[in-house]
């Protein structure tokens, strides 16, 4: 039987594209979302993958959603931590609210959406947790103290679910993308985009796809022995 997957934030950017590429590797998969009913009908209409909104900030709203995907499509097999946001701000202007709802989506959010289905994991064996975190979660950015802070917790909790994990045949690994062409990035002004593209060696943004693919890569049983580790995709722009 074909594995489940979920997917956060699968509904559009580079979530989509990871929906996309599990799908045509051949699983069944559920991509989540938060409020824009538009782009998920639009991306379920074209994909045929079902979409589910819930807020992954939330710990009940979570557990629910995450049992009506397992009610619907079987236990998940394989979860992919990807929903987040970006409040920036320089820190001297950076307000508790938008610290707190950084932290509450990119950070708590993985607790929210892997600490559900980590009893099932264990008890058949086998699980694939991919959490998608940041080249700024490595090196720190300007305006972002809190997302920063969200990425390199990122890392840390996919170091110690590994440790936890492994022994039930469960990995626990991040991709760091670097800057990749997601409307997000692509609404920025021309000058300000081409400033990024300046900083990459690769003379060029990332494509969802890229990441897409690390993702298919780590969830495969080709990276049983991949755990705890972090895949930077970022065209040479940052080394750790
Ligand atoms: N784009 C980049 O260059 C880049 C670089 C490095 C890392 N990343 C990371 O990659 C991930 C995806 O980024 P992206 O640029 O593809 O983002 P995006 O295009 O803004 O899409 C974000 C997705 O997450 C969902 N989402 C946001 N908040 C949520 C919440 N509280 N609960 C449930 N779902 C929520 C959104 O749902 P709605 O559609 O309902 O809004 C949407 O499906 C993020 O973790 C981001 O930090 C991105």
């Amino acid at each position: 039987m074909a594995r489940t997957a979920l997917v956060t934030g699968g509904s559009r950017g580079i979530g989509a594209a990871i929906s996309k590429a599990l799908k045509a590797k051949g699983y069944t998969v559920a991509a989540t979302y938060a409020g824009n009913d538009e782009a998920a009908a639009k991306f379920t209409r074209e994909t045929g993958i079902k979409t589910y909104k819930w807020n992954v900030a939330d710990y009940d709203s979570s557990k629910e959603g995450i049992a009506q995907v397992e009610a619907d499509l079987g236990p998940i097999d394989i979860v992919v931590a990807n929903a987040g946001i970006t409040r920036d701000a320089p820190f001297h202007k950076m307000t508790p609210q938008q610290w707190k709802e950084v932290i509450d989506t990119n950070l708590t959010g993985v607790f929210n959406t892997v600490h559900p289905v980590w009893p099932g994991m264990r008890e058949r064996g086998f699980g694939r947790i991919v959490v998608i975190s940041s080249i700024n979660g490595q090196k720190g950015q300007f305006a972002q103290v809190n997302y920063a802070a969200t990425k390199a917790g990122d890392l840390g909790i996919v170091k110690s679910l590994a440790q936890e994990g492994a022994a039930k045949g469960i990995t626990a690994n991040a991709v760091c993308p670097g800057y990749i062409a997601t409307e997000m990035v692509m609404a920025v002004p021309e000058k300000v985009r081409e400033s990024i593209i300046g900083m990459i060696p690769a003379g060029r943004l990332g494509e969802p796809e890229e990441i897409a693919r690390c993702v298919t890569f780590l969830v495969s049983d080709d990276a049983s022995f991949i755990n705890g580790s972090t895949i930077s995709a970022n065209g040479a722009q940052f080394f750790v």
